[in-house]
């Protein structure tokens, strides 16, 4: 329940992860992690396009589904792709229909503080998100380097409280900044990128896990070499069927 992450601020510190599919939610979910965010990275991680842009209202509801499905208690975030939130009016009616379709009750909306409001009144709690925010962007870079650009970021942050999200993505700051916005909010600070300051930490799943190769941000720690441990099971697979031993006796009829 958004409520329930709400009251976790200065408590203890909040996980989240992204899932795409009902198997990794299983799994995700039953161990314990408090928020499953249904990202529109699975453009990049599960669909192979070169950034979010690519992602639609469809794909987010079509993969929302699988991880309701498979979602054993943490919170289900669905993630509005580009375009579905650019006036309060779409917003409503895009986050209305992703939580109608997919049975989460809760979306998170890049910047857009009045479309932000508009769902919040609508009935529907929203995650906000600043800092980089991938959907406006072809290059990733940390933001709130210099003064001007700080500003942006602590003013949307403030916005997008007093716009009623219930906890805040911030994305690839420096840590003084991410210590600096968790201070500022009283709602939950998620940082990615964004230094240990923050109330809680999110990660792409596919890269803490080693799931995809290609991109490495310095921020990702590796929990797992999954690329490498289905490359290799294949690889023995392939040889076991080539050479005859597999399937056994015993794993046939
Ligand atoms: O789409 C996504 O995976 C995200 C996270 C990076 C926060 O927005």
């Amino acid at each position: 329940m958004p409520e329930t992450i709400r009251t976790l601020k200065g408590k203890r510190k909040i996980t989240a992860l992204t899932a795409y599919d009902y198997s990794m939610a299983k799994i995700l979910s039953r161990a314990g992690v408090d928020i499953l965010l249904v990202g529109d990275s699975l453009g990049m991680v599960v669909l192979g396009y070169r950034n979010t842009h690519f992602v639609t209202l469809d794909d987010m509801i079509r993969h929302g589904q699988a991880v309701v499905r498979g979602n054993k208690g943490s919170l289900v975030v669905i993630d509005m792709p580009i375009g579905t939130c650019d006036t309060p009016e779409k917003a409503v009616e895009n986050c209305r229909r992703a939580c109608e379709e997919t049975g989460a009750r809760t979306v998170k909306i890049e910047g857009k503080a009045e479309s932000v409001r508009a769902v919040c009144q609508a009935g529907i709690s929203v995650m906000g998100h600043t800092g980089l925010k991938p959907q406006e962007v072809t290059k990733y870079t940390v933001q709130g380097g210099d003064s001007d650009s700080r500003k942006r970021v602590l003013d949307e942050a403030k916005a997008l409280e007093s716009a009623g999200a219930f906890s805040l993505i911030l994305e690839c700051v420096p840590s003084d900044l991410g210590r600096e916005v968790t201070e500022l909010l009283s709602i939950p600070v998620i940082g990615i990128g964004a230094g240990p300051h923050a109330d809680g930490q999110i990660l792409v799943s596919h890269d803490m896990l080693g799931f995809s190769s290609d991109i490495r941000p310095r921020f990702v720690r590796r929990y797992a070499d999954l690329s490498e441990t289905i490359f290799s099971a294949v690889k023995r697979y392939n040889e076991d069927v080539r050479n005859g031993d597999y399937p056994a006796e015993s794993e046939s009829y």
